[in-house]
């Protein structure tokens, strides 16, 4: 293909996959299925590579996050971006309707849009000749922070406009993240070690926040647009409704079945009500409802005072708030040796769920709302099911509540806690605390790690309680005589176990490395660098470059890989778990048949591995690197600016893979 078909091609693809986009994340209405559309993508990732000088900014490949940046600039929004006066009852809606009337100086009813208020971070894209150009937060309404990359990173945010467009597009909406995925991202950081998110709003926001978009590519977020600033070259559409639609025409993601058009306040109140009763059932956190006036030349005439738009008021939903009494502050050790403190409360309803517990974050939050055993506390569900202490009824003191301190030693184990500089959690820092030990046992047989069926919590306590095991490495060791010693063992009891035990020796690298629970490296990361080092001792010897060349790899998982092999205690324990034949990659190497017969051409500029880290992995899995493209080559990996390799091999028309294609094929393999 030449670079004139090749450009052409390019587009239709681009095209093709953005309506998919659009039908898929705008409308939720996808016409082809999830593989049709992989093979676009990666007909387009395999052309983008092949001609390097065709790739785009606004191509749909690029999502998956740039350069880390070393902080965020600053940026002005040429129209301000508003806040709301806010209306917490039907009484209050009365009074904002009589407002706007007044000002109007009209007594006929008007016409409203309620849209769901949406729990998130509000954002500004501006599209200039159609294509994303700028992507700010709403910081102080005036001046925002340019987050472009992170936005680009979030699937609903069109990179380009579907035409015809305005010519400029200033375009706001609400970044928010589903209940469902928020709870498993919570699930996850508290696997990796990182601190839960206290609702979806914080993990929206603080996703958007990181200077590394590569991070923010991997957390689940959503946009629902709902106002613009300014627009040119196109004619103002009379009303917010049609805006709404206007907006999603262009590929803009907007909340239409949230969105209702009312007369009157009896029209709004009607609507408010019914969303109270929905607002349990939707996958995202809504705080209520925004009243727009719909008629756009009405706002206009209407303006605003100080902040807010006269236009427009959110009203509220009342929190789902209760009163109950702390009964205890009890400090919880994870896996990490992070020791949190949890109060328990005496049991109370908060709208529909039953509580008994609350989440105190960290010692920071305990200190700043001053809470104590025994006291009175206003307790919200605020989009997690434990709920959060948000107030402490001081006025209900009876001078007998007992204050908790920040812990000096490990309620566990009794060693020294640590607060770490830079962090808000005390540690315990003993490597065989019996309280992280549990954790840590019970992550490496869960399902997802090691998959040791049978050995629950129960037995864990018991392996721990006899003292016969010190680390994950002894689980190794176990013999019936040991199992016997428990509480009600029998022999087949005993017997399965064993064997669970055993056969979890067989699991895959990816596996075993997320089982031993490093910090920051989840099932995904995992998974990457299983793909990349083949082994744990490939692992082990990585330099901090080596761990950063791997995509998506930054420093944070980079310097806990690194300081993880540093330490002696876990040298030796790779070492027990290959004593016990726990070492996948001895299979990885015996296995190693899976390329067999293939051989590999690198060529053009590798930005993913290099040379070096290409030729192991294919060799690795019993593959060849060639230097040079012949018919025997089964594959060509061209990086950018491939020259005559990539000719040659399209000219024998030999299989071209991009690096992207490469990794996925490693991994594919690795997973046999
Ligand atoms: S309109 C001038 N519409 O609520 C209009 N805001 O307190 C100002 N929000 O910062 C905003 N859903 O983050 C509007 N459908 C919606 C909204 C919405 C959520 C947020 C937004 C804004 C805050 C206003």
């Amino acid at each position: 293909m030449n670079q004139e078909q090749a450009a052409r091609r390019i587009e239709e693809l681009r095209r093709e996959i953005e309506h998919n986009n659009y039908l898929y994340y705008a409308l939720d209405r996808p016409e082809i299925s999830d593989s049709e559309y992989d093979r676009l993508f990666r007909e387009l990732l395999q052309l983008e590579n092949e001609h390097p000088a065709l790739a785009e900014a606004d191509s749909p490949t690029r999502r998956v996050g740039a350069a880390p940046l070393d902080k965020f600039n600053p940026v002005r929004h040429s129209v301000p971006m508003l806040s709301l006066e806010n209306a917490l009852d039907p009484d209050e809606i009365r009074d904002f309707d009589a407002r706007v009337r007044r000002f109007l100086a009209t007594d006929e009813e008007l016409e409203y849009v309620c849209e769901m208020k949406l729990d998130g971070a509000a954002v500004e894209l501006v599209y200039r000749a159609g294509s994303l150009e700028l992507g700010s937060t709403r910081g102080d309404g005036v001046t925002g922070e340019k987050i472009t990359e992170n936005l680009q990173t979030i699937h609903s945010v069109p990179l380009r406009l579907r035409p015809p467009f305005p010519s400029l597009l200033e375009v706001r909406g609400e970044v928010y993240m589903d209940l469902a995925d928020f709870r498993a991202l919570n699930r996850e950081r508290e696997e990796t070690g990182d601190m839960p998110f206290a609702n979806p709003r914080n993990a929206a926001a603080g996703s958007l926040r990181q200077l590394d978009s590569r991070v923010t590519a991997r957390r689940p977020l959503k946009i629902f647009c709902y106002g613009v600033g300014l627009v040119e070259g196109v004619e103002d559409l009379p009303t917010q409704y049609l805006l709404l639609q206007q907006l999603q025409q262009w590929g803009l993601r907007i909340n239409l079945d949230g969105t209702r058009v009312v007369r009157g306040v009896s029209g709004i109140i009607a609507y408010f009500q019914e969303l109270a009763e929905r607002r349990e059932e939707l996958p995202f956190e809504i705080d209520g409802v925004v009243v727009k006036v719909n008629s756009r030349a009405l706002q206009r005439e209407l303006g605003e005072k100080s902040r807010a738009p006269r236009w427009a008021v959110a009203l509220k939903f009342p929190p789902r708030q209760a009163e109950t009494v702390v009964e205890d502050i009890q400090m919880q050790v994870g896996r990490t040796g992070a020791i949190t403190p949890v109060a328990y409360l005496h049991p109370v309803e908060v709208s529909g769920v039953q509580v008994s517990r609350a989440s105190l974050h960290n010692w920071d939050e305990v200190a700043r709302l001053d809470v104590r055993i025994g006291d009175h506390v206003v307790v919200e569900r605020a989009g997690d099911v434990i709920p959060d202490v948000v107030r402490v009824l001081t006025e209900r003191r009876s001078g007998d509540e007992r204050p908790v301190a920040p812990p000096d030693r490990c309620p566990a184990c009794g060693s020294p806690a640590a607060r770490i500089e830079a962090e808000v959690v005390y540690r315990c820092r003993n490597l065989s605390c019996p309280a992280q030990l549990k954790e840590a046992i019970k992550h490496f047989a869960s399902r997802r790690a090691m998959d040791i069926e049978g050995l629950g919590e129960r037995y864990i306590d018991q392996l721990l309680r006899l003292g016969l095991v010190q680390n994950f490495a002894d689980l190794y060791t176990l013999t019936l005589e040991d199992l016997f010693r428990f509480e009600r063992m029998g022999e087949k009891l005993a017997d399965n176990l064993l064997q669970a035990i055993a056969e979890s020796k067989t699991r895959p690298l990816a596996r075993l490395l997320f089982a031993m629970g490093l910090r920051h490296v989840g099932e995904h990361v995992a998974r990457l660098l299983a793909a990349r080092f083949g082994s744990l001792d490939r692992l082990a010897a990585a330099s901090r470059e080596e761990l950063l060349a791997v995509h998506e790899v930054g420093p944070q998982v980079a310097d806990s890989v690194l300081s993880f092999f540093a330490n002696p205690h876990n040298r030796a324990l790779l070492e027990q778990l290959r004593a016990h034949g726990v070492a996948p990659e001895n299979e990885a190497v015996a296995r190693g048949t899976a390329l067999a017969g293939q051989t590999f051409v690198f060529t053009g500029a590798l930005t993913r591995f290099t040379r070096q880290d290409a030729q192991q992995m294919v060799e690795r899995l019993g593959g060849r690197a060639a230097g040079s493209v012949s018919r025997k080559t089964s594959f060509v990996v061209a990086g950018a600016e491939a020259g005559s390799k990539l000719e040659k091999a399209k000219q024998l028309e030999i299989p071209v893979l991009s690096e992207e294609d490469f990794l996925q094929m490693v991994a594919e393999k690795e997973q046999i």
